[in-house]
């Protein structure tokens, strides 16, 4: 697979869970043989109940965990065989997001862009990109410490943006953040779709799942239940076969 991917314009898969199984030591089975593709200008949203398999699946491809057998790949990279490599395509955001708390918005941005080799960056991009999240401009230079959790994701989406990897992946971004800010994230990715970003991320809002993404999965107890492309779907339907698939979850574990 070359490494070349002209934004926007072609279908190369980038992200790739292949057969992905995870049996964690205590014997859970938090996946069960899970595939998909995700390929550039693409975004694909897991739903599912809470243990689910959403943040495992996350978790893989970032290699925090290894698998037990299957492969988490970007760009062709096995991410449990290199890590690194992997590493290096892809950019995270974390439900709790990370940050200093001590320094400022603009300077955990210059830290964290540091720490993942970008050098160049001038203070003006770092005030662009923040605004580009909906950081307000008084804020840029205001320690996170008083910054509400909205604030603080706002902040990682922007490291993650600065990232500039192909792939993008996102637990739960939107729960924190208010109606206004929930609208403006699902803008947010779809500019970065429209750059040539392969987005996986994990929510449980079905609605706002319809809305943006091309491909919607529900996962149920570590296996894809379903999955469908954005067209074949009205927000009745989706809503629906949630629940559907909920009720069979709750038969599965009485
Ligand atoms: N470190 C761990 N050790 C053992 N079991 C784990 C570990 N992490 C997760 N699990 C189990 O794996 C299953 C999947 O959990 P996971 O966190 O991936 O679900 P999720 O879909 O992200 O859920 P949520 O919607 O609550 O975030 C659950 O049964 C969970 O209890
Ligand atoms: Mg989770």
């Amino acid at each position: 697979m070359t490494e070349s991917i002209n934004a926007g314009t072609n279908n190369t898969i980038v992200l790739e869970a292949d057969k992905l199984t995870k049996r964690y030591e205590d014997g859970v089975l938090a996946l069960d043989e899970l595939s998909f593709t995700i390929k550039s200008s693409e975004i694909y949203a897991m739903l599912g109940a809470n243990g689910a398999g959403k943040t495992t699946t996350i978790n893989l491809f970032l290699n925090f965990i290894e698998p037990t057998s299957g492969e988490a790949r970007v760009m062709g990279i096995v991410t449990h065989k290199e890590p690194l490599l992997a590493k290096e395509k892809l950019a995270f955001v974390s439900e709790n997001v990370m940050l200093y708390q001590n320094f400022t918005a603009i300077q955990n941005l210059d830290y964290f862009a540091k720490l993942g080799g970008k050098k160049n960056y001038t203070r003006d991009d770092y005030r662009n990109v923040l605004l580009r999240v909906g950081l307000q401009e008084e804020a840029h230079n205001k320690r996170l410490k008083g910054f509400s959790k909205g604030m603080r994701q706002k902040c990682g989406i922007a490291i993650a943006i600065l990232k500039d990897a192909p792939a993008i992946l996102l637990d739960e971004p939107t729960s924190g953040l208010d109606p206004k800010a929930g609208y403006e994230f699902i803008q947010l990715l779809d500019n970065l779709r429209s750059e040539g970003k392969s987005i996986l991320m994990s929510t449980h809002d079905i609605f706002r799942a319809r809305e943006i993404a091309d491909t919607v999965g529900i996962m149920n107890q570590g296996k894809l239940v379903m999955q469908a492309g954005r067209d074949e779907l009205t927000d009745k339907d989706l809503e629906q076969l949630y629940m559907k698939y909920m009720a069979g979850h709750m038969e599965a574990a009485a």
